[in-house]
C-alpha cells in the first residue's frame, strides 16, 4: 500500500462529493487511496462511485450499506431513508457493480502497521460514537493484534480520534497531530458523501507513515448538484436536505 496513504469513508454514492475527494487526494503524493467501506447507499450516483474507485485502485472495505445491498446482513437495523435508498440502489447496479461489491473484505491488517475496518473491531457493523464504545476496541486490539497500533474506521460519519495509553483511553480533537510512540489510536475520517458534524464538506485524512503524521481535509464540492440528483431519483428528501446540513 505505500507508507503514504489517503483514508476515505462513507463516499455513500455521492459522485460530486468522490470526484473532488479523488482530485484533492491526486495533490497529496499519495502512494495508494484505502476506503473503509459504504461506497454506496443514501445517494444517486452508486454505480459511477464503485467504477471511480475501481479506476484509481482504490483499496475498498464492505460497509453495512454496501453489504445491505448484496443482500449479506438483515434490514431490520436500517430506518426508513436508508432502506428506500438499499432498495432503489440494488436496481441502479450493474451486476458487475453487484459482484464488486460482493467480494469485499470487511475489514483489513496491513501488515503490522495499520487496521482497518467500518465499524469496529468486535462487529463491522457496530458504531464507536462514544468514550465506552472505543474501550471495548482498544481491548480487542490489545488482545487479537497486540503489535498494531493504529485502526482506522468509519461508520459514524464524524471525524474522530481516540488514543490510549496505559490502559486510559483519551478523546481528541481531530486536528493534525503526529502520534506517539507507544500509544494506540482508532482514528475516523469523516465522511466523503454524508459528513454529520454539521459541515457540508467532503472529509478525509491522509497518514503519513515515516512521519507518523495525521492531516485532516476537507474539501469543497457542488452540494446543490448532489442534492439535486437525489430528489430527481426520487430518493426520500430528508436525504438531499442533510447533505446542505451536513448532518
Ligand atoms: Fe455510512
Amino acid at each position: 500500500m505505500g507508507n503514504r496513504i489517503a483514508v476515505i469513508s462513507d463516499i455513500h454514492a455521492n459522485l460530486e462529493a468522490l470526484q473532488e475527494v479523488l482530485t484533492h487526494i491526486g495533490n497529496q503524493s499519495v502512494d495508494g487511496v484505502v476506503c473503509l467501506g459504504d461506497i454506496v447507499g443514501y445517494n444517486a450516483d452508486p454505480s459511477a462511485c464503485v467504477n471511480l474507485c475501481r479506476e484509481w485502485g482504490v483499496f475498498c472495505l464492505m460497509g453495512n450499506h454496501d453489504a445491505a445491498v448484496c443482500g449479506k446482513i438483515s434490514l431490520a437495523d436500517f430506518n426508513d431513508a436508508a432502506l428506500k435508498a438499499i432498495q432503489w440502489t440494488r436496481i441502479h447496479l450493474s451486476k458487475e457493480d453487484l459482484l464488486f461489491l460482493n467480494r469485499l473484505p470487511r475489514f483489513h491488517r496491513e501488515y503490522d502497521k495499520y487496521l482497518l475496518v467500518h465499524g469496529s473491531l468486535i462487529d463491522p457493523d457496530r458504531y464507536i460514537f462514544f468514550q465506552e464504545d472505543v474501550e471495548k476496541d482498544f481491548e480487542e486490539m490489545l488482545r487479537t493484534y497486540p503489535k498494531n497500533f493504529i485502526a482506522f474506521f468509519g461508520h459514524t460519519h464524524q471525524r474522530k480520534v481516540y488514543s490510549y495509553y496505559r490502559e486510559t483511553v483519551f478523546s481528541g480533537m481531530p486536528e493534525d497531530f503526529r502520534l506517539e510512540p507507544l500509544k494506540r489510536y482508532f482514528i475516523n475520517p469523516g465522511s466523503v458523501g454524508q459528513p454529520r458534524d454539521h459541515s457540508p464538506l467532503a472529509s478525509y485524512l491522509v497518514f503519513d507513515e515515516d512521519e507518523r503524521q495525521i492531516t485532516f481535509h476537507r474539501v469543497v464540492y457542488d452540494v446543490r448538484k448532489a442534492a439535486e440528483k437525489v430528489m430527481k431519483a426520487g430518493l426520500p428528501r430528508s436525504l438531499a436536505e442533510r447533505l446542505y446540513r451536513g448532518w
